[in-house]
């Protein structure tokens, strides 16, 4: 895969190209590197059914898949998958009646992640599992057949990170959602750390700031995000970089019987919350349209609301109504 022409750079000024990153990983396939390597913790449980050789390449920041609330049978992509962890893992949790794809650039990795899957299959006792080459901004998937997307310290390392949320979003079924672990800046990386080859391979100048992360996902119309600040994992050069989940969600289908007009009754436990132009106070019903009232039906909103049809003044979410 040669793709020094098609890599057109966007938001990034950054001399860094995708095959200086291939090259990277291809060296990190073959011995761990030290340099790249954050402190994670995998719970052992998760761990028993893959072979050491994975672990020992593993450079991911967090564990994105075991915060991901994934359910029996859920189809799951993770992007830049490289030796394979999370992809090992998932497979365990989605079982025998669900699917887990990696995707990654890097052959060298391809064939550590491959050659493992064949062990893990075999602990497991079913084969879940598949390995494709491919690049995060142009996923080799059908739009809409994903549930779940996941990435473990790889959006960082994109030199096109709008063409990736946007990508994301494509692949996701309607409701579906991200969950991804990545090293997040305080502030803007300057230009000339930004250039630098070393630094950017190690997770470091790639990365965004928290609104930069927001502003992309939001421009490739996610919502519903859920952050969590994990550790601070380097200092360089004055800016500190951080270890972070970060969740968001595509909006489901409209709900073709809940054109009219809703309401919604925040239940707590905050006095007031805002969702775009609208608040909500704790109890006290707003009324709402019905692509709204859609959206505060479905994860992560729906725990939090009450969804009332006020023609008939019945709660729907639980019941059989299609907005429930
Ligand atoms: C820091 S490693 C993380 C690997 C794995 N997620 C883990 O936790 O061990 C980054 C991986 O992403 C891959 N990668 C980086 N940029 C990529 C891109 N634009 N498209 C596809 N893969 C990419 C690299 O080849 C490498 O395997």
């Amino acid at each position: 895969m040669n793709d020094r022409h098609a890599s057109t750079e966007d938001e990034s000024s950054s001399e860094v190209s995708r095959e200086d990153v291939r090259d990277f990983y291809s060296k990190a396939a073959i011995a761990t590197q030290e340099s790249l390597c954050c402190p994670v913790k995998y719970e052992r449980v998760d761990l028993s059914h893959i072979p050491e050789r994975v672990l020992e390449i593993s450079y991911g920041c967090g564990s994105p898949v075991s915060q991901a609330n994934i359910r029996s049978g859920e189809f799951l992509v993770d992007l830049g998958s490289g030796g394979g962890i999370d992809c090992f893992i998932a497979a365990k949790i989605v079982g025998a009646s669900g699917r887990v794809i990696g995707i990654d650039m890097t052959e060298k990795m391809l064939a550590v992640a491959r050659e493992n899957a064949q062990a893990v299959s075999q602990n497991l006792g079913y084969n879940n599992l598949e390995f494709k080459q491919g690049f995060l901004e142009n996923i080799p998937l059908e739009d809409e057949s994903v549930d779940v997307v996941t990435s473990n310290c790889v959006i960082n390392l994109s030199t096109r990170k709008k063409d990736v949320f946007k990508d994301i979003h494509r692949i996701l079924k309607p409701g579906g959602r991200f969950v991804i672990a990545d090293i997040i800046s305080d502030q803007p990386v300057p230009d000339e750390m930004r250039n630098n080859r070393e630094l950017w391979g190690e997770c470091v100048s790639g990365a965004l700031t928290l609104d930069e992360f927001l502003g992309y996902s939001r421009e490739a119309q996610f919502h519903g995000f859920t952050v969590t600040k994990d550790y601070l994992w380097k200092e360089v050069e004055g800016l500190k970089f951080y270890s972070y989940i970060l969740r968001g969600y595509k909006h489901s289908l409209p709900a073709s019987c809940c054109a009219g007009a809703q309401l919604a009754i925040y239940k707590g436990p905050f006095a007031t919350v805002t969702c775009g132009n609208t608040s909500f106070s704790v109890g006290v019903p707003v009324e709402i349209d019905g692509d709204l009232a859609e959206m505060l039906s479905a994860p992560p909103f729906e725990a939090m609301f009450n969804i009332i049809d006020p023609e008939n003044e019945e709660i729907a979410a639980g019941d059989d109504s299609c907005c429930a």
